[in-house]
């Protein structure tokens, strides 16, 4: 992989050792006083808060005297993305149409050369009524020995990759790559389609591997994805590619990380076929994320000081997960709840946060960044700078909460796995 393998600006960067990055600010903003997670580990729902005020206090200044302040800021954020959508910097993307087509769709794989769910699983057109049967009750054995927890964390993997008609939506939305008629034949429509094409087999596969365990109340399960889909889910800068871009190549990392975990863990309790499922998923998903990585890698060469200051945008936001919407129908903290489940389940934590956060930014070198930068894009490059070590210091925080909840569990009855507590 070479996200920034060709650098359109080369002297954007710098090697040599700059004043304004030897000393990080660690809070740039007097609100930010205390940044807690709103769960143990809280992986994307972090809030920040006074330290003298609970959680529903801030919400009732904000709603209250705060309502307008809360507004004009909303306003403010809405300019400041909304720059993204002037035409040079919308001639930027569509300057990269050439090099999208020669370095970016050949991260598709062919038809033909892509497995299929039923590559995956028992298929009877090839091994016969009997012999399906007899398949789909080693499955079944198989998967037996899965903990609950990693049930659940199954359930929520799966639903998040069915939600593909909100991600293509996303996606659609970006200004300067969208497929406007549903069949352009821009690099960057031919990309979004081809990519949507090939995630559309997880949702599959998984869903498959579901019903054919017997482990699920598929009824359930099925519901919290119509759920989810009807839901939708907020994003950050909604139409800007640059941030979008990056949204997406963070998240595609964040589910290699999640399957990726989800396999190591299965097959640790025996169940060999959903750890190559989630293996394959896994594979693909870094396929993507290299795609992504190297877009937003251009971003960087071509149009440093926007891009780091669209990436500050969305880190200072969080990244949030697209299933942050799912419930179970019953529990309106029902995300929280999974936060925390995840988090203890080892599948994705606040810790594969920071990593991927770290990871981006060596592959986007935004630590090198100097000439070129305004006054903002070297707050925005110090912040961004800053943010690991930040981060760290709530990892160990969550892990302190995670002890103290596990001597006290606080378990619900999920229904996608016929009540049982977790
Ligand atoms: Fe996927
Ligand atoms: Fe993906």
């Amino acid at each position: 992989m070479a996200a920034t393998a060709t650098m359109a600006l080369p002297s954007a960067r710098s090697c040599k050792p700059n004043p304004s990055t030897t000393t990080y600010k660690l809070s740039s903003s007097p609100a930010a006083t205390t940044l807690v997670m709103s769960t143990p580990f809280a992986m994307n729902s972090w809030r920040c808060r006074s330290s003298t005020l609970n959680g529903s206090a801030i919400l009732a200044a904000d709603v209250g005297a705060g309502g307008r302040r809360r507004e004009e800021k909303k306003g403010g954020e809405d300019e400041e993305w909304r720059k993204y959508m002037l035409p040079e910097r919308l001639e930027v993307v569509r300057q990269l149409e050439a090099w999208v087509e020669e370095h970016v769709l050949p991260l598709l794989k062919p038809v033909e050369a892509s497995w299929q769910p039923t590559d995956m699983l028992p298929d009877p057109a090839v091994m016969g009524t009997e012999g399906f049967h007899a398949a789909c009750i080693e499955l079944g054995e198989r998967a037996a020995g899965v903990p609950d927890e990693l049930l659940v964390c199954l359930v929520t993997n799966m639903a998040t990759e069915e939600a593909l008609p909100t991600y293509q939506s996303v996606l659609n939305r970006f200004e300067g790559t969208r497929d406007a008629t549903g069949t352009d034949g821009t690099a960057w429509a031919r990309w979004v389609r081809g990519w949507s094409a090939e995630e559309n087999r997880h949702g599959d596969v998984l869903n498959r591997y579901m019903y054919l365990s017997g482990r699920f109340d598929m009824r359930e399960v099925e519901r919290a994805v119509q759920r989810l889909i009807r839901s939708g889910m907020a994003m950050h800068a909604p139409s800007s590619p640059y941030h979008g871009f990056m949204y997406t190549a963070f998240q595609e990392r964040a589910t290699a990380i999640a399957h990726g975990n989800t396999a190591r863990l299965v097959r640790a309790h025996g169940d060999g076929v959903l750890a190559r499922i989630c293996g394959a998923v896994a594979a693909d998903e870094k396929r993507h994320e290299a795609a992504y990585t190297r877009i937003v890698g251009k971003l960087f060469d071509a149009d440093p000081d926007a891009a780091v200051r669209a990436l500050a945008y969305m880190m200072r936001r969080r990244i949030t997960m697209p299933s942050a919407l799912i419930n179970d129908g019953r529990h309106a903290d029902f995300f929280a709840h999974y936060d925390v489940i995840a988090q203890n389940a080892g599948i994705y934590t606040i810790s594969d946060y920071r990593s991927i956060t770290e990871h981006l930014m060596r592959q986007w070198r935004v630590e090198e960044l100097a000439a070129g930068l305004s006054g903002e894009g070297r707050r925005a490059r110090d912040y961004l700078c800053a943010l690991p070590q930040k981060i760290r210091r709530f990892e160990e925080k969550a892990h302190e909460r995670a002890a103290q909840a596990q001597q006290k569990p606080n378990t619900i009855p999920i229904n996608w796995i016929f009540n049982r507590h977790v």
